[in-house]
């Protein structure tokens, strides 16, 4: 019997990082959209509770939101500096200048964007988000809504995540990434020809 390889589906040059506010399902839809390119899935968040040896929480707890804030940068530009993959980012990753250049000059970035309600909707399932400890919720999210949808706007592809299983937000960003790449080789093409 001959063993048959399922080829990556797509082929991308550059790491494919997820952006959007909390409860959004970026890590959910970032391990299943690596399983269906064939790339490896990182979880920014995870990468930077295994360097600091702790929790989120207990980061924000012992060091403050501005040590979290300076690990985030470094944890994801160390990230950004290896091969291809797909990468889950924090909700604020995208916010700080240096991280959203370095995003912007050498991935494609997908804006997971949801409405306020699925949003609290999720996040009120986990109890492991500092930022929305410090007051009501709805509130919270309703101003981080407002500073960082613009931001996030920014993103080379918005899509919006649906209520429910995660499998047709999956496919709408694998076929926006299809469309970016096919739009990414249009404009090298280009280019190559115009200097020809
Ligand atoms: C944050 C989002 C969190 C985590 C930290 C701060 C934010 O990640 O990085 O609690 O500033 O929005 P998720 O977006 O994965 O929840």
């Amino acid at each position: 019997m001959t063993s048959r390889r399922r080829k990556p589906a797509l082929d991308t040059p550059k790491s494919i990082v997820l952006v959007g506010l909390m409860g959004a399902g970026k890590t959910l839809i970032g391990r299943r959209l690596g399983a269906r390119l064939g790339l490896p899935f990182v979880d920014a968040d995870a990468e930077i509770e295994a360097a600091a040896g702790c929790t989120i929480e207990e980061i924000f707890e012992r060091h403050g939101e501005d040590a979290f804030r300076d690990g985030e940068r470094r944890v994801i530009a160390r990230l950004l500096g290896g091969p291809v993959h797909v990468l889950a980012t924090g909700g604020g990753a995208f916010m700080n200048e240096d991280i959203r250049r370095e995003i912007k000059e050498n991935c494609i970035s997908v804006w997971i964007r949801a409405d306020l309600e699925l949003l609290l909707e999720r996040v009120s399932r986990r109890d492991n988000r500092p930022l929305l400890k410090s007051g009501d919720p709805r509130e919270i999210l309703t101003r981080l809504i407002d500073e960082r949808h613009p931001v996030y706007a920014e993103a080379d592809i918005v899509v919006d995540s649906q209520d429910g299983p995660p499998g047709p937000t999956v496919e709408r960003v694998f076929a926006a990434l299809q469309e970016e790449l096919r739009r990414l080789r249009n404009t090298a093409d280009g280019r190559q020809e115009a200097s020809a």
